[in-house]
């Protein structure tokens, strides 16, 4: 099992200590766990990718402590960068900017821009600090996961995801539940017009009101593995429904359901309405069970990764998810669902 660290100042200089031996160190952020290594070391890097079972062309965020950092990353920092960074960060959002040709190759994959982001946890700044007083100046983390499944957002899922890694070859910093609980928004501002390339917790409009425009991400947008179709998935098979298809479904497999082998559960409803409003006046059948989805945007996002392994590990095989609203608030735990339904 990797070892696991609560995040004292001597497990933080311990974690420090471990970045720039090259070795992994997970560390909590606000949106997710992410999987570290220090990024100007190509040998350090390719851990990451060898841990996560990702292909070693896809790109990695360079996590950073201040806009200083960032720089020796950069090549340069184009307006809608720094517009961004100086609204958001330290914060959930992530820059794709030109990349300085002499630094942080493997952990861009190759390509000739670079994926920034000054994450907002404490524990992640307090660690960053550390790390660069020992020469470390960017983190190159992906979320903290094996490749395609879900993100993590509690130390355990970490320890979960990479039980397989020893002591030495892994150390995990607790900083307890991720508060946003979905990944950055990630917003490509290489270009000519800054192009929104993952949504995050921070609403488009919101984005949009800093920059003055944002585009959408189009066919010639670089690789982003959290933008492939299916992405995020659990184990069961996930299936986004409206209300109304929800109840003639529910009626329909109802009484099906206590014949399935077995007796965990099979089904699992996942809806922001509750139970009595999907089934007036009746119980929920055997071998269903319900996860209420939060009303608010936001902690539906703090939530939802959470849910969904805790669903897995009851065992079901489907999960029936209740479509969140059309509005923009939602946008980020939208499309973690539609990317999770189509794996
Ligand atoms: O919130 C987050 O962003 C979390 C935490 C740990 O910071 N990290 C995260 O990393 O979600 P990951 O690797 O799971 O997703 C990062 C996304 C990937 O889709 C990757 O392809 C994209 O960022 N990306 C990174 N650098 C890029 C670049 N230079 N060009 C285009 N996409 C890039
Ligand atoms: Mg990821």
């Amino acid at each position: 099992m990797p070892l696991l660290l609560a995040g004292t100042p001597a497990d933080l200089d311990t974690a420090a200590r471990r970045l720039a031996d090259g070795s992994l160190v997970a560390l909590p952020t606000e949106t997710v766990y992410g999987l570290g290594a220090r990024a100007d070391d190509d040998v350090a890097v390719a851990r990451v990718f060898a841990a996560k079972g990702r292909p070693s062309d896809h790109p990695l965020i360079v996590h950073v402590a201040d806009v200083a950092a960032a720089e020796r990353y950069a090549a340069s920092l184009p307006p809608a960068a720094r517009k961004l960074m100086d609204a958001f960060w330290p914060g959930p959002v992530t820059v794709i900017v030109p990349r300085r040709a002499d630094v942080g190759a493997a952990a861009a994959g190759g390509q000739d821009t670079i994926g920034l982001r000054c994450p907002g946890h404490p524990m992640a700044r307090a660690l960053l600090e550390r790390a660069a007083a020992l020469g470390v100046h960017g983190v190159a983390a992906p979320s903290a996961n094996r490749f395609g499944r879900i993100s993590p957002t509690r130390a355990a899922h970490v320890m979960e995801e990479f039980a397989a890694l020893g002591e030495d070859e892994l150390a995990v910093l607790d900083g307890g539940d991720s508060a946003v609980g979905i990944e950055s928004a990630i917003v490509d501002c290489s270009g000519a017009t800054p192009r929104l390339l993952r949504p995050g917790s921070l609403s488009r409009e919101t984005l949009r009101a800093v920059l003055g425009e944002l585009a959408e991400r189009d066919e010639a947008s670089p690789r982003a593995s959290g933008t492939l179709e299916a992405h995020y998935a659990p184990r069961a098979k996930l299936r986004l429904m409206g209300t109304a298809e929800l109840r003639s479904g529910i009626e329909l497999l109802g009484s099906d359901l206590k014949s399935a082998p077995g007796s965990q559960p099979v089904l699992a409803l996942y809806s922001r309405s509750p139970v009595a409003a999907l089934l007036p006046g009746k119980r929920l059948p055997e071998r269903m069970l319900h996860r209420p989805m939060p009303d608010d945007a936001a902690r539906a996002a703090h939530d939802l990764f959470a849910d969904l392994r805790e669903l897995d590990a009851a065992g079901v095989r489907l999960i029936w998810v209740e479509t969140p609203p059309d509005t923009s608030d939602w946008e980020g735990v939208r499309d973690r669902l539609t990317r999770a339904a189509a794996a």
